[in-house]
């Protein structure tokens, strides 16, 4: 299959575009290097350097001329969001449509874009189920939850199949662990420096962790399944939630990293940070039931996994 990449370069979009290209299909890369970087670029793959707000994307996946696009490209961070809203929301919500547009006109018959547990805000129960209340608690759930929107307005009329992949909180290798990335990659990149990184809150709080190989076999599911991914009949209608349904405290995956690790000193606390949730995870069976996918991968085999490409860039 043919099949564009947005944020290939980045965490996610880098190993998507390995699995692929391993797999036999032809894959593009759009990336801006906002956040993603040029030493993640797979060299069997297409690409162009762009930003999805510029003008000249029509043109550009016309010549790609994909028949899926993958669209990850996004501002991810929420402090971000915070700091500029306005570029958020343009990246985030008419960066989508941009791109659901560009891929229809061309002629593309599947677009999957990323969304997030962000757009639930604080859980109204536990697991999350697509159709629980979406409250975004800050400007970054806000706009993916109007990506979503965005995605199926230029899309449905027009005959196109897609579908919003809502992942959880995603760790793996490539992860950026100095600025905002995941807690797992910030964990990681402390311990291999040698500094004691920090729990804000009472380390009870939970996260529903999904490593990056599953999130990449879930996209690879959704992009080859039989099923139309956006029908509407189907609760919440093209939203997926991409998870394992699993609650981990952080205490106790500080706990499993600093004994996978071998790192004897325990993290310190710090006040909770304002807008934490308490508890997060996202029952994923609706993807099962719609692509046959679920995680498989085992967390502490997954997280020693983690730890080894950290310990090789530190
Ligand atoms: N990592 C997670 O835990 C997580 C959780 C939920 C949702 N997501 C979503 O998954 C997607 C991928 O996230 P990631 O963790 O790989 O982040 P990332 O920052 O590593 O990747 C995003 C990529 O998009 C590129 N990009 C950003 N803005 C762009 C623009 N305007 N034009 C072209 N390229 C642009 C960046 O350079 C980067 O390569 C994002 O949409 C993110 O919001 C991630």
């Amino acid at each position: 299959m043919r099949v564009l990449v947005t944020g290939g370069a980045g965490f996610i979009g880098s190993n998507l575009v390995t699995a692929l290209t391993m797999s036999g299909n032809d894959v593009g890369i759009i990336d801006d290097f906002s956040s993603g970087k040029a030493e993640n670029l797979n060299g069997l793959a297409w690409f162009r350097e762009m930003d999805i707000l510029d003008p000249a994307l029509d043109a550009v996946v016309a010549e790609f001329a994909p028949e899926a696009v993958v669209h990850l490209a996004a501002q991810p961070s929420v402090a971000a969001s915070v700091k500029d809203p306005e570029r958020d929301w343009a990246v985030n919500v008419e960066g989508t449509r941009a791109v659901a547009r560009a891929a229809a006109a061309a002629g593309a018959r599947r677009v999957l874009s990323a969304s997030s547990a962000a757009v639930y805000g604080e859980p109204a129960e536990v697991p999350l189920l697509e159709t629980s209340l979406k409250a975004p608690a800050n400007p970054y759930g806000r706009s993916k939850l109007a990506a979503e929107t965005s995605l199926a307005e230029t899309l449905a009329p027009l005959g196109v199949d897609f579908a919003s992949l809502r992942f959880s909180n995603v760790f793996g290798p490539r992860q950026d662990g100095r600025g905002e990335g995941g807690v797992v990659s910030i964990f990681a990149t402390k311990m291999m420096a040698g500094e004691l990184p920090v729990i804000y809150g009472d380390g009870g709080q939970t996260r529903d962790f999904i490593y990056v190989g599953d999130v990449v076999a879930a996209i690879v599911a959704a992009l080859f399944a039989d099923s139309v991914l956006g029908a509407a009949a189907m609760p919440d209608g093209p939203a997926y939630n991409i998870s394992t349904g699993k609650e981990l405290p952080v205490d106790q995956l500080a706990g499993m990293m600093r004994s996978a690790a071998l790192f004897a000193r325990p993290f310190p606390h710090e006040p909770a940070r304002e807008g934490d949730v308490a508890r997060s995870a996202l029952d994923p069976s609706k993807a099962f039931a719609a692509f046959g996918w679920q995680a498989r991968a085992s967390l502490e085999a997954s997280l020693k996994l983690t730890l080894t490409w950290f310990q090789g860039q530190a």
